[in-house]
C-alpha cells in the first residue's frame, strides 16, 4: 500500500482525516525502521553510497580523522559526543552503532591489507564480499573452499605469526558486508 492508496481512502468531510493521514503514514515509516534489517546491510556498501562523495574510503577516513582512547572512538571535531553526532548525520538509526563499530574497528587497525595484499587485491571488502564467507564461526574462501587460516600459509609472502591477523580482519569484514554481526 502507498501513502496515496491511504490519502485517497480517507473522505476529505471526515474531520479526523488530517490527524489520521499523517498518523498513518507514521505508524507505517516505524513498521519500516523496525522491520528493515540492520544486520543485513552491507555496511561497506552503504558507506560507498552515502558517506564516499564526502569522505572517500572508510578505513582511511577512519585512521586520518578518528582516534581510539581505551576503546573509545573520537573525531577531529566530535570527541565526546561522536554517537550523538552521527545519529543525526546521514544514518539511519539502525545503523548508528554497525557504522560506529566499523570505525571504530578500522581506526584500530593500520593499513596492512593495503600495503601486503593491496598489489593483488582491491579493497579487503570487495575481497570479503566475493570470495569469503563464515561457516561454523570459521572464515572459508570459495574459490578453494578452504578455511583462509590454512589457505594463507603461503600465500601473499605472510609469515606464519602475521597469518591470524589478516584471518580476523577478513572475518571482520566478513561480516561488515554480508551482515551478520
Ligand atoms: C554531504 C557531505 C557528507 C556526507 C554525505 C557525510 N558526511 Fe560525515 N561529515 C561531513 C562534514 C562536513 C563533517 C564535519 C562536520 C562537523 O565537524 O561538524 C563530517 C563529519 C563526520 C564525522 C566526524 C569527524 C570528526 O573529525 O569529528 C564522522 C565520523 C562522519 N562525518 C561520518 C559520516 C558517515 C558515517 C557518513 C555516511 C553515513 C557521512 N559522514 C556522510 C560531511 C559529510
Ligand atoms: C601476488 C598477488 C597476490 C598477493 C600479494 C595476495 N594475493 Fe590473495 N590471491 C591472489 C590470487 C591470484 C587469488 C585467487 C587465486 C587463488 O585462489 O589462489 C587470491 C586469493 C585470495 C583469497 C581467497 C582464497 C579462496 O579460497 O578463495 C584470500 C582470502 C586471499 N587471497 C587473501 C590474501 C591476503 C590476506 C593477502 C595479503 C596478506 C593476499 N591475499 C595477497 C593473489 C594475491
Amino acid at each position: 500500500m502507498t501513502v496515496n492508496d491511504d490519502v485517497e481512502h480517507v473522505s476529505s468531510s471526515d474531520p479526523e482525516c488530517f490527524m489520521r493521514i499523517p498518523a498513518r503514514v507514521f505508524a507505517s515509516a516505524v513498521l519500516l525502521s523496525l522491520t528493515m534489517d540492520a544486520t543485513a546491510v552491507d555496511l561497506h556498501h552503504f558507506w560507498d553510497q552515502t558517506c564516499a562523495e564526502c569522505h572517500g574510503h572508510s578505513a582511511e577516513f577512519s585512521r586520518r580523522f578518528l582516534t581510539v582512547r581505551d576503546g573509545k572512538l573520537t573525531g577531529r571535531r566530535h570527541k565526546d559526543e561522536l554517537l550523538g553526532f552521527l545519529s543525526n548525520h546521514h544514518l539511519p538509526l539502525e545503523l548508528v552503532i554497525p557504522v560506529h563499530d566499523m570505525l571504530l574497528a578500522q581506526a584500530s587497525t593500520g593499513p596492512q591489507f593495503k600495503d601486503r595484499c593491496g598489489s593483488c587485491h582491491d579493497t579487503a571488502a570487495a575481497l570479503a564480499r566475493d570470495s569469503l564467507l563464515i561457516r561454523d564461526d570459521k572464515l572459508y574462501g570459495k574459490g578453494t573452499g578452504r578455511p583462509v587460516a590454512e589457505f594463507l600459509i603461503g600465500h601473499g609472502r605472510l609469515k606464519a605469526d602475521e597469518i591470524p591477523f589478516f584471518v580476523d580482519l577478513l572475518t571482520r569484514v566478513e561480516r561488515e558486508v554480508h551482515g551478520h554481526p
